[in-house]
């Protein structure tokens, strides 16, 4: 196990790593034994294939950044994050352990925190094989850099057809605000358990809540529906969210009925590191959007939401965050066949 400073110096000298973004999904990846490292470069990609702003754009901002990285000195050079130049996810990263650690049970859940790390420390002393532990939710630096992932934003609401001049004026102040409510928060603690207690960990955010856009897309914004109840039915038909429903957290239309016709349906609340600012609700209105499908509405968008007449389907969080980390398992185990789930904290897992 290497420390955190061997780790941070092997970090610098081995970016951009072999398999980042030169490749594609064409490749077939030979990735057994799954490493840690290897099973996050992995994640990265397939986050990419998923991306709403397309491989090609994400390439060529990742070659800009390596270009201005290189050209950095003194105390900025000190401090940059290579990661960048190949991770286009500030909020998701290996949190801690050695990038060689062979990975074939997987503790996964939403919010992994100290207290799952005690838990999974608690379950390997009674025998339970856990070689690592994947985070949704961010932790540490990857909370740190949260607010970094929101440009991609600009992109979805693109698509929903809100200009992009919008979206990106819109996005500025609020990016700013997450930024300094994050900034006064107690961010390394997990991490800090983690490296205390050896648990390698590795996050995933924007890559799988990606996967969920790009699904919810698929499956729903690019079909006709008569009315928001056939849109539920569809809902309820995906069994992360059956599952949810059955506990009582089922997908629950915040306005609008049943009987509403769905006009342009949207997914513009999935992916994006977190809500975006209220004001792209009135956007999406005169953009022409009818009803928008989203992981979990603010109370001021659904105030607007309200006041601009926009169907708004609130599918739940937890059965959203768990189809993302879903669809991405399900590529990961189709390359690497020994990979084995343990779900804990809100995750549950449905093959497809
Ligand atoms: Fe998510
Ligand atoms: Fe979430």
């Amino acid at each position: 196990m290497a420390d955190k400073k061997e780790q941070e110096e092997e970090y610098r000298f081995t970016f951009p790593p072999p398999s980042s973004i030169y490749l594609t999904t064409h490749l077939s990846f030979p990735v057994n034994p799954m490493k840690l490292k290897k099973l996050f470069e992995r994640s990265v990609q397939i986050g990419i294939d998923a991306d709403p702003r397309g491989r090609k754009f994400i390439e060529k901002m990742l070659k800009k950044e390596l270009d201005r990285s290189k050209k950095l000195e003194g105390k900025e050079k000190e401090l940059y994050d290579m990661e960048r130049t190949w991770n286009p996810y500030s909020d998701s990263r290996i949190l801690w352990g050695d990038d060689n650690t062979e990975v074939k049970r997987l503790m996964v859940g939403i919010d992994i925190e100290t207290q799952e790390f005690l838990l999974a420390d608690r379950l390997r002393e009674k025998g339970e094989k856990i070689d690592a532990v994947m985070i949704h939710h961010p932790e540490g630096r990857a909370l740190a850099d949260l607010d970094k992932v929101m440009p991609l934003q600009a992109d979805v609401y693109l698509q929903a057809g809100v200009p992009v001049n919008h979206s990106e004026n819109l996005l500025r102040p609020r990016m700013d605000k997450i930024w300094r409510a994050i900034h006064a928060d107690n961010m390394f603690r997990s991490e800090r358990t983690a490296e205390l207690l050896n648990i390698p960990a590795l996050g995933c955010h924007t890559i799988t809540d990606n996967l969920v856009w790009a699904f919810m897309e698929k499956a729903i914004c690019k079909k006709q529906f008569d009315d928001l109840g056939e849109i539920m039915n569809v809902i309820f038909e995906m069994p992360e969210y059956a599952y949810y429903a059955k506990k009582g957290n089922p997908p629950i239309i915040v306005h609008g009925s049943r009987s509403s016709r769905p006009g342009k349906i949207v997914a513009t609340e999935f992916t994006g590191g977190t809500n975006g600012p209220d004001e792209f609700i009135e956007a999406q209105s005169r953009a022409g959007v009818g009803t928008i499908l989203a992981m979990h509405f603010t109370e001021k968008e659904v105030e607007k939401g309200k006041e601009h007449h926009l169907n708004m389907i609130q599918c739940s969080h937890m059965a959203s965050d768990a189809l993302g980390i879903n669809l991405l398992l399900d590529i990961l185990s189709k390359e690497e066949k020994k990979l084995d789930v343990l779900e804990v904290s809100g995750f549950v897992r449905f093959k497809r």
